[in-house]
């Protein structure tokens, strides 16, 4: 036996509140009251802004706190808390894990013994953390002082480590993407003496060049940071249940009073392998965020869709912006039969950060050649620039394609998003942008 519902959310993240948020705002309201809405969580709180956790929510004072950051505050829209839900008749089902789907029949069960049936799934899944033990590392992860950072009880149980180390105690941070990072900021901020270790040859290597990553690299090392590169952790010495040294392949030591891990993340897909179609490690889903099967759309960090800007090439993107966008894409198409009928869509990826006083946002996509603009070098300088501004534009067959920029205005960061938008033409790479740079681009 078990409850009927006509839209279920699957997940509880950024996606499923942007859902939510679409919904009523797209004239739902009387389907809500009627109880045709619910979104089903493993996690115990409504949706919230993830990105919060590895920022405000680690800030050694005044740390950020639900329900301050529920969904739809990063937007700076409306800040749904469990009163909204309940207000607009949205069911939350909480602390509840989706166990198994049959697609064919329309049924989800769950770890409370219900069996719950839907005629639209939108799938919400995100991703989940990478663990030291699917990279070889074992014993780790069940440390209690080893801390992913993916959800709330997560950063909890970080902020309960760094708070419990005296001021100059070691972190080592394993991983050197954007959790290790944004986190190994936070350390610094907390009094941490941080070490980071990966085996890439520079920070955030997906997306930064090696000069935009030397920038941040010199930065991190002015704050104390220091960073080791070109090898992992092989293994982690453990004492008591703790943690006390990560051991390197190079057959390096690390004192370690506690370890932060960030060495990637994987889309939830398992319920749906064999049921729908897959593509790039997530549910494949067409321009209107529906999947192999009509009832089932899935958006987010599990969704594999066609980026209209890259020629219709499919992507998955783990950032929050795409949450949003592809959320209330889903909803507008699923709910075609009674509401607005939606185009395919076109999303212009963006991607952002903010670490120490810096702060970056990044446009499009990252291939072709890049041409850096602004003073990324300060090493002839004593200490780093307290409000630098530079960036690089990525260019491919005379058009940009990609735009980064740290420090920039609202104005600035516009006119990036229209550049990569419109595909705005480069006439001389070299020459116009090594000598107008950002202007280039702003005054267009
Ligand atoms: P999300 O992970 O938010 O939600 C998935 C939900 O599904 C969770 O509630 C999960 O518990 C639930 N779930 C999964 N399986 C389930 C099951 N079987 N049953 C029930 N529930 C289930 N991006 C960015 O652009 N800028 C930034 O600064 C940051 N910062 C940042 C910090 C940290 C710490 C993280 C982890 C991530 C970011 N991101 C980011 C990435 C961004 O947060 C991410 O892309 C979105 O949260 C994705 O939203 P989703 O709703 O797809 O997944
Ligand atoms: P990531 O993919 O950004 O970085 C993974 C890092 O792990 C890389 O530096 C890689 O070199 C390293 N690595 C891989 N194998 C390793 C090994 N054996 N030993 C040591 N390091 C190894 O992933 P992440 O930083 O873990 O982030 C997880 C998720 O959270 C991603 O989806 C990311 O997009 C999201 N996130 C996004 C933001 C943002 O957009 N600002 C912030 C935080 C988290």
């Amino acid at each position: 036996m078990g409850r009927a519902f006509c839209y279920v959310i699957l997940g509880g993240g950024v996606a499923a509140g942007y859902a939510a948020l679409q919904f009523i705002r797209l004239g739902c309201e009387t389907a809500a009251q009627a109880g045709e809405f619910c979104i089903i969580s493993d996690e115990a709180v409504p949706p919230y802004e993830r990105p919060t956790l590895s920022k405000g929510y680690l800030f050694p004072e005044g740390g950020a706190r639900l329900p301050a950051f529920h969904t739809c505050v990063g937007a700076n829209d409306q800040l749904l808390d469990a009163d909204w839900y309940r207000e607009y008749g949205i069911e939350l089902i909480l602390g509840t894990k989706v166990i198994s789907v049959d697609v064919r029949r329309k049924t989800l069960d769950t770890s409370a013994g219900e069996t719950i049936s839907y005629e639209r799934l939108i799938v919400a899944t995100g991703a989940r953390a990478v663990k030291l033990e699917e990279i070889g590392v074992n014993g780790g992860s069940d440390a209690e002082n080893v801390c992913y950072l993916r959800d709330i009880a997560d950063a909890d149980k970080l902020v309960r480590v760094m708070r419990s180390c005296p001021a100059g105690a070691d972190a080592v941070v394993v991983g050197g993407g954007y959790i290790g990072m944004e986190c190994a900021a936070a350390l610094v901020a907390n009094r941490m003496k941080v070490t980071v270790v990966f085996p890439g040859k520079h920070l955030m290597a997906n997306l930064f060049t090696p000069k935009i990553a030397e920038f941040y690299e010199n930065y991190y090392e002015s704050k104390g940071v220091t960073f080791i590169k070109g090898t992992a952790v092989s293994s982690l010495q453990i004492s008591s249940g703790k943690v006390t040294a990560a051991i390197l392949r190079d057959g390096r030591r690390l004192p370690a009073d506690m370890v932060v891990v960030g060495i990637g993340a994987r889309a939830n897909t398992e319920l749906f392998e064999g049921q729908l179609a897959m593509e790039k490690g997530g549910i494949k889903v067409d321009g209107q965020m529906r999947t192999s099967d009509a009832s089932v759309y899935a958006v987010g960090d599990v969704a594999a869709f066609p980026v209209k800007l890259l020629g219709g090439e499919v992507r998955r993107l783990e950032h929050v912006d795409c949450a949003r966008m592809t959320a209330r894409h889903a909803v507008a198409g699923a709910l075609e039969p009674l509401g607005p009928i939606t185009g395919e869509i076109n999303y212009v990826p963006f991607f952002y950060s903010r670490v120490f006083a810096l702060s970056w946002r990044f446009y499009g996509d990252n291939a072709g050649e890049a041409v850096h603009f602004g003073d990324l070098d300060f090493s002839a300088s004593p200490s780093p620039p307290s409000a630098p501004k530079f960036g690089a534009l990525w260019v491919r067959a005379g058009r940009v394609t990609g735009a980064f920029l740290e420090g920039g205005s609202p104005e600035e960061y516009e006119a990036l998003a229209r550049a990569v938008r419109r595909r705005t033409t480069v006439p001389d790479v070299a020459v116009l942008l090594a000598r107008w740079g950002l202007a280039f681009i702003v005054q267009d």
